[in-house]
């Protein structure tokens, strides 16, 4: 009922292409019966007609009435009903009498007038069947692009530890193929299955109205019918899964057979091998037999019940004709309507399945759309524009799983930067460097403790406003598929190109820009891959400076280089740190020996602060790593 509830708010701004939908289904009905009702003058009055009829001889219009009485009169079982059927049946044939005087046809013109009412009526049904169609389609295929969108900014709002839960690929497949199986069903089956609901009521009316003992013989008749149809159906799919079934059994024993073919041998196991197998294709061979039987046999069970139910109507039909109960022309409408019930019944049979696909798609979407962020974005205080004093980590501890216990990622972590200070932290991989300064951003919160930007918690900071202060070059760096220009303005399209050229400049990126086919324009591939590594990280730094936010942080943004570019990089990260507050993770300690203040972390924990010479002093941890790095 919640996946109900999930639609229907989601169906509300469509509600108007639905109500067109249903008119012109309605108008398709009214078409549909009058379709029907047509054919009988075309009988009476065009095809059957002889010229003493066309005397004056009054015709039975729509419904085929006969003036007499007696076979009419609601005695009998179906009584009452009769008699409203009659009612209705007469009042169709005064409308279209009316409609005849109306235009004034008599005499030979009447061979005009139903064929052409017939054109019209014909007309106006297909035409309100594509407006119906379309219209359906309009609000589905709306609610569905609403959808993906939302769960699209659903998705890329979560917090980093949501996407580190779900993979990329699940990810994709909730957007892309979830949304789409949904798509199909909601524009396009739900459709089938009101429309093809809607046209067996009025085609089960028709017949009522057209003959009601027939009819009711013919409406016990049709649902059998469609068991037997939908039984076979339901059969073959059950046993050709299984066939499935045994076929990948029969696979995975060939397989290691073959793969193994050697410890096989080894062990003298070959007879025992093939008994194995052939008892898989055994497995196969019945149920495949099982299919075969269903297969062959559901036609000419279908076609057999068929032909008993076709001749038991004609005889039936045929009596009542000698006895003047039934005219030809009303038969034939009854043949018409249990033909055009086949389309609906068949459509409604195959509905099902793809409904229930649907309906685990959209609990799959559903599931997610449920998922709030553990981010959560409720700010208290006002934003800030800028840094006035520092950061301070006070007491911070994290943990990737919520376990609580044990030592965690990071355990007690104080440390202070002051307005335009340059800390780099070093430690070995795995340390915690990249965790810490991710909290800074709220990639995550940490589990106890607080991070605090001038005195301020930054949970109390709107998200937004906490995020514009940082600039971020990461390890990995990452690009998309546009041009230079757009990758360094990222989502800034109204800046002028200098701006951009001076940025680049800064970031020792402009030459290498300029000397691409197209300059600024030239679109960098897929991630960058047209660029070397050491061009992408220019490219992320001259991003970063173009931001010119007040803190920056640089994790390993050097890594990847090579000495030289490294030379280059290097300056382009100096151009960028200059008068910021900067929180600065390198590899090589060549990078961090500039720093204002080194912090030194071990498996969680800060172990020594100071400058370069203080530390080295000191002979601990960072004398190791810089012998290790420099004397090693
Ligand atoms: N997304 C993550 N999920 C779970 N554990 C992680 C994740 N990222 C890092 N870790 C673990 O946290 C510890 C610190 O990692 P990290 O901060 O990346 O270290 P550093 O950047 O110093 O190399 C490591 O033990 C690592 O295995
Ligand atoms: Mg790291």
């Amino acid at each position: 009922m919640e996946l109900v509830a999930f639609f229907l708010r989601y169906a509300r701004r469509y509600v108007h292409w639905g109500l067109l939908a249903l008119a012109a289904i309605a108008v398709y009905s009214i078409a549909t019966t009058a379709f029907v009702g047509l054919v009988n003058p075309m009988f009476e009055e065009v095809l059957l007609a002889s010229e003493e009829e066309l005397e004056g001889v009054p015709v039975g219009g729509l419904g085929g009435v006969s003036d007499d009485p007696d076979e009419n009169s609601g005695t009998g079982f179906f009584g009452p009903l009769e008699g409203f059927t009659q009612n209705l049946r007469s009042a169709a044939a005064d409308l279209y009498a009316d409609a005849k005087e109306q235009f004034g046809i008599e005499g030979r013109r009447e061979v005009f007038f139903a064929p052409t009412l017939l054109v019209l009526v014909v007309l106006l049904r297909s035409l309100m069947a594509f407006v119906s169609g379309y219209s359906f389609q309009r609000a589905g295929l709306g609610v569905t692009t609403d959808i993906r969108n939302d769960l699209y900014r659903h998705i890329i709002h979560q917090s980093s530890r949501f996407h580190q839960r779900h993979t990329s690929g699940e990810l994709y497949s909730r957007v892309v193929s979830d949304v789409s199986k949904l798509q199909n069903a909601v524009a396009a089956r739900l459709f089938d299955i009101f429309m093809s609901v809607t046209m067996l009521f009025v085609y089960g009316g028709i017949l009522l109205t057209l003959h009601v003992t027939l009819a009711v013989v013919s409406l016990f008749a049709v649902p059998l019918f469609g068991f037997l149809l939908a039984r076979f159906g339901k059969g073959m799919r059950n046993v050709t899964h299984r066939s499935q079934e045994r076929m990948a059994d029969l696979s995975a024993l060939l397989t290691e057979g073959i793969r193994g073919n050697r410890v096989v041998k080894a062990f003298g196991m070959e007879e025992f091998e093939c008994r194995r197998f052939e008892r898989a294709t055994r497995g196969h061979l019945l149920a495949n037999l099982r299919a075969q039987f269903l297969s062959t046999l559901s036609s000419p069970v279908i076609e057999s019940t068929a032909a008993v139910g076709g001749a038991v109507l004609v005889i039936s039909a045929g009596l009542m004709i000698r006895d003047g109960r039934l005219t030809f022309g009303t038969f034939f409408q009854f043949l018409l309507v249990l033909l055009m019930m086949y389309d609906p019944i068949r459509k409604l049979n195959k509905v099902n399945l793809v409904l229930q696909e649907a309906i685990a798609c959209s609990k799959r979407v559903h599931d997610v759309m449920q998922i709030k962020s553990d981010i959560v974005d409720r700010p208290t205080a006002p934003p800030i524009s800028g840094l006035e004093q520092g950061i301070r980590f006070d007491d911070v501890s994290f943990d990737y799983e919520d376990t609580g216990h044990g030592k965690g990622v990071l355990s007690g972590i104080r440390l202070e930067l002051h307005r335009g200070e340059v800390v780099a932290l070093v430690g070995a991989s795995g340390a915690g460097k990249s965790t810490l300064v991710n909290l800074l951003p709220r990639f995550f919160d940490p589990v106890s403790g607080q991070v605090l930007i001038d005195d301020v918690d930054i949970r109390a900071l709107p998200l937004q406003n906490l995020r514009s202060l940082i600039g971020i070059v990461t390890q990995e760096t990452v690009l998309f598929n546009d041009s230079a220009r757009n990758n360094i303005a990222y989502g800034r399209d109204d800046l002028p190109i200098e701006e951009v050229r001076m940025a680049a400049a800064a970031a020792y990126a402009d030459d290498f820009i300029m000397a691409m086919p197209e300059g600024y324009d030239t679109v960098i591939g897929e991630g960058g891959q047209n660029l070397s590594g050491g061009q992408r990280q220019r490219l992320a730094i001259a991003r970063a400076l173009l931001k010119n936010a007040p803190i920056l942080i640089l994790d390993e943004a050097t890594s990847h280089l090579d000495t030289e570019s490294e030379v280059v990089v290097q300056r382009a990260i100096y151009n960028l740190m200059e008068g910021r507050t900067a929180l600065v993770i390198a590899h090589r300690l060549s990078t961090v020996v500039r720093a204002d203040r080194i912090v030194v972390l071990d498996r969680g924990s800060i172990v020594e602060e100071g400058t370069h010479e203080q530390l080295l002093e000191l002979g601990g941890a960072y004398k190791r790593l810089y012998d290790l790095q420099f004397h090693g």
